[in-house]
C-alpha cells in the first residue's frame, strides 16, 4: 500500500517545521511505518535524529532528500505508511512546491501573532496553485508556540478567521520540551512524564489529520 504523505511547509524560518515534522512522524510511528524526508538544505531535522544516542534512538528514520523529491518519494512510498516532508523555507527552489503535489495535507505552522501570519501569506497562492495539480491536497494552518496557560488573541484570531487557509483545533503551546527533546535527539514520546502534555497536543493534532 502507498504510504499517506504529509507535508510541513513554510517559506518563513522558525515557525516550527522541523519541530512539528519530527514529532507528528514520531507519534505516527505509534500508528505504522513512518519515515521523515528531510528536504530542507539545512539538514536540522537529520542534525536532530542524529543527536539521539545509539541505545534510544531517534524512533524514524530521516532520510534527507535535494533534487528530484517526488522520485524519491515515490521510492519509499511503498514500504511505509506514513510519510512526513520537512520542507525548505523558501519557495524559489520548487522542492516546496513538488512536495505539495504529492501529499495528502500541508500543515502550516505559524507562530501565533497577526504579524508572524501575514509574513506567510505567500504560501497561500503556493496552496492555491498546488491545488490546481493535486486536488486532494487539504491546507491546514497550526498555530505554533501558544502562550502556555493563554488563549490566542482577538487579533490573531480575527487575522485567522481572515486567512484562506483553515487552522487545526489543536495546536502546540510553546513549551521547554519540545526545545529540549530535541537537543536529546528525540521527540516528545520518548522523554517520559516531562513530555506528556506535548504527546497530548500532537495526538490531537494526528487525530484531525488522519
Ligand atoms: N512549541 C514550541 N515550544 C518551544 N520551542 C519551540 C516550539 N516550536 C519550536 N520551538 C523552537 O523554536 C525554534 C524554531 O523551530 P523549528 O522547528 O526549528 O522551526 P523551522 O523548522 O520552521 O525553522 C527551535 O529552536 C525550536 O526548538
Ligand atoms: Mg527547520
Amino acid at each position: 500500500m502507498a504510504a499517506r504523505i504529509f507535508s510541513i511547509a513554510n517559506q518563513k524560518g522558525g515557525t516550527g517545521k522541523t519541530t512539528l515534522s519530527m514529532n507528528l512522524a514520531a507519534g505516527l510511528a505509534q500508528q505504522g511505518r513512518a519515515l521523515l524526508i528531510d528536504a530542507d538544505p539545512q539538514g536540522s531535522a537529520s542534525l536532530w535524529s542524529g543527536l539521539s544516542s545509539d541505545s534510544k534512538p531517534f524512533p524514524v528514520s530521516v532520510i534527507s532528500v535535494g533534487g528530484h523529491l517526488k522520485r524519491e518519494v515515490e521510492r519509499f512510498a511503498k514500504d511505509y505508511d506514513f510519510i512526513v516532508i520537512d520542507c525548505p523555507p523558501t519557495l524559489e527552489t520548487g522542492v516546496m512546491q513538488a512536495a505539495m503535489d504529492i501529499s495528502e495535507a500541508a500543515l502550516i505552522p505559524v507562530l501565533p501573532s497577526p504579524v508572524d501570519l501575514w509574513a506567510s501569506l505567500r504560501i497561500v497562492e503556493v496552496l492555491e496553485q498546488a491545488r490546481i495539480r493535486n486536488r486532494a491536497l487539504k491546507p491546514y494552518i497550526v498555530v505554533n508556540q501558544l502562550e502556555p496557560r493563554s488563549a490566542l488573541s482577538k487579533a490573531m484570531q480575527q487575522a485567522l478567521e481572515e486567512f484562506d487557509i483553515p487552522a487545526l483545533e489543536n495546536g502546540l503551546r510553546r513549551r521547554a520540551v519540545y526545545r529540549n527533546s530535541a537537543m536529546e535527539g528525540l521527540s516528545v514520546y520518548c522523554i517520559g512524564k516531562r513530555g506528556q502534555t506535548a504527546v497530548e497536543e500532537i495526538e490531537g493534532i494526528i487525530q484531525e489529520v488522519l
